[in-house]
């Protein structure tokens, strides 16, 4: 079957075109088409991600994705000449996004897609106004097309995207369970108990801020533009390799707790102690960055831990933004093969640990069965506090 898959949920916009053969969760995903746009330059002057510039970005954006994506298929087309009743409706769904309407019918009807089977597209959680611009976008799509929509969890798409395998036959890994799914991002930092396929149980999040939050903060701390994750983790590396001397005796909050919860806002108060007031060298700044980054580690891997070991966990799944990081991504490795060598470990592989559409395309078809023609009263609604469980 052929899934258009849509995500709007943060500041990427992005749509794929994913060929799929066979069932969930044996099926292989043939990558046709892939298109993101990444708004981190609209962003960047407020310091994070501004929801209601995001939505308009995304209005802008999502044709021209859509476009790139059908373009790189190669597949042949089909143009649509929509009644008045279609283009009423689909009018009246996109009427808060000046001009999108016009553009997605002018494209139908003049480039058109592919004969299409499912339309996937992200529900949240995510930023509410961000996510609407998807869901309707989807939802007119499907009118024009005929098609059915499936409201995806973003989280459950990172999940996926953790196991998708290009390597193997483009096919999910096949895990063995119970496992435990990590979700760091910036928006999510949570422990998932995985009975089964499709099957999710939140024990452990956190209190307040998420890790990948936490990076961008004490990146913004010490003049590093947002997203400041990916910097701070270079920085940490070179302290690493060079052996700086530690810069700051920082905490890793809630590390004896008998729970799967997590905090780092205490963190991040220790670090705007640590550099208040302070002219800061480079090695000033790599030693702290790789300080916060151990007092990171150390949290993450003790909890997870002892989710794998409590649950009797076979696998262990880490997915979102943060799984890009290389230090995490060695010391989970290392720690979980010396606490239990038969747990197998998946990290993401490059380019599906931060948001894109692939991994929506892979949830839509995990929930094939709940997938539904939009009407005026369906249930496919944005929801920014979507919940795995
Ligand atoms: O999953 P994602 O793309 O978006 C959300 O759903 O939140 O995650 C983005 C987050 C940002 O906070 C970014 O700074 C962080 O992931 N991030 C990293 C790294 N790459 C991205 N944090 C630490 N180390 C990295 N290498
Ligand atoms: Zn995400």
């Amino acid at each position: 079957m052929i899934i258009v898959s849509i995500e709007t949920s943060c500041d990427e916009t992005a749509v794929s075109i994913i060929s799929t053969g066979g069932d969930f969760p044996h099926a292989t995903y043939d990558i046709v088409g892939d298109a993101l746009w990444s708004q981190i330059d609209v962003h960047k002057e407020y310091g994070g991600v501004f929801p209601a510039l995001a939505k308009r970005e995304h209005a802008a954006t999502i044709v021209p994705m859509l476009e790139k994506a059908v373009t790189e298929t190669g597949f042949e087309t089909e143009t649509y000449q929509l009644d008045e009743s279609v283009r009423t409706q689909v009018t009246s769904l996109l009427e808060r996004e000046p001009g999108l309407a016009n553009q997605l019918i002018e494209f139908c009807e003049t480039h058109g897609v592919p004969e299409i089977d499912l339309i996937a597209v992200t529900s949240g959680p995510g930023l509410e106004p961000a996510l609407w611009v998807g869901v309707n976008f989807a939802k007119a799509l499907a009118l024009i097309t005929d098609t059915k929509v499936v409201a995806v969890n973003h989280m459950e798409g990172h999940i996926l995207a953790s196991i998708f395998d290009a390597e193997r036959d483009d096919q999910l890994s096949d895990i063995n369970f119970p496992a435990i799914s990590l979700l760091i991002s910036g928006g999510h930092t949570e422990l998932v108990l995985m009975k089964d396929w499709s099957n999710y149980q939140k024990i452990g999040q956190t209190r307040d801020d998420a890790v990948g939050e936490a990076y961008d903060k004490v990146a913004r701390l010490i003049g590093i533009p947002y997203p400041g994750g990916p910097e701070v983790a270079k920085l940490a590396e070179e302290a690493r390799s060079k052996n700086f001397p530690e810069y700051a005796e920082l905490p890793s909050p809630m590390l004896h707790s008998d729970d799967f919860d997590f905090s780092f806002s205490g963190l991040k108060t220790a670090v705007r102690y640590a550099v208040a007031d302070k002219e800061l060298s480079h090695y000033d700044k790599a030693g702290l960055c790789r300080d916060f980054e151990d007092a990171v580690t150390r949290v993450l891997v003790k909890k997870t831990i002892k989710a794998i070991t409590d649950h009797g966990a076979k696998t262990l799944i880490v997915g979102g933004g943060v799984s890009a990081n290389h230090h995490i991504k060695r010391v989970m490795e290392t720690q979980v093969f010396a606490t239990d060598e038969d747990v197998t470990v998946y990290f993401p592989q490059p380019g599906l640990s931060t948001d894109n559409s692939i991994m929506i395309a892979l949830a839509g078809h995990a929930r094939l069965d709940s997938a539904m023609i939009p009407t005026s009263t369906d249930v496919i609604r944005a929801d920014g506090n979507r919940s795995l469980s």
